[in-house]
């Protein structure tokens, strides 16, 4: 299937609470545990002060297919962003996420910096290999962390280079 990324905007914010609350419901992917609103998505992830760049990938007939956004997170030296992406959950697996990280390297070089930074919960083995398929390397990992429910999951911090590629 061939996607059309394009940067988000503002005006995507509703489809994308609605692209990204049921994999945060359906839980045991992303660490986020709350749901959210077009809003807080919106400064959070899409078009915030702390968002360096955000893009949607679109499929044949124009339906929202899966977003990517990379910002800036306490702790990453300023030449670092950390990426998340997100696929609609009956999308999984058709090329949709991986279109978009052309579009979010293209932007991290134009900003001059070094590295990108994903961290996943140690048990996303899909998460894991999506990044690992785009490149990323290990790049340590964060203690355990308990989920809303107590249980502890380690985080796993990867590194895509740019000069690398
Ligand atoms: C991780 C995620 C973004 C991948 O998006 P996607 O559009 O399904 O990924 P792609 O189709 O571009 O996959 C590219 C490659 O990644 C690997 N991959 C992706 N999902 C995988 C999975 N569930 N299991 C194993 N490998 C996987 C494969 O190697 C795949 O290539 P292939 O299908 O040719 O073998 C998506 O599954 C998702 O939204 N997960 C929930 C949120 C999340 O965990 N995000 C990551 C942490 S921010």
């Amino acid at each position: 299937m061939s996607f059309t990324v394009r940067p988000v905007t503002s005006a995507d914010a509703s489809v994308l609470a609605d692209l990204i609350n049921p994999i945060i419901r359906a839980g045991g992917t992303t660490a986020l545990q709350g749901e959210f609103a077009p809003e807080a998505l919106d400064h959070a992830y899409l078009t915030g002060p702390q968002v360096l760049c955000c893009h949607i990938a679109l499929d044949e007939a124009g339906a929202v297919a899966a977003f990517q956004t990379l910002g800036r997170y306490p702790g990453l030296p300023d030449d670092v962003g950390d990426i998340g992406t997100f696929a609609s959950l009956d999308r999984k697996q058709s090329g949709a996420g991986s279109a978009l990280f052309a579009a979010t390297k293209a932007r991290a070089r134009e900003l001059g910096h070094s590295a990108i930074n994903a961290t996943i919960r140690a048990d996303n083995v899909g998460g894991l290999a999506f990044y690992t398929k785009q490149g990323f390397v290990d790049f340590g990992e964060a203690p355990a962390v308990p989920l809303a429910d107590g249980t502890l999951v380690c985080r796993v911090h990867k590194r895509f280079f740019l000069q690398d590629s």
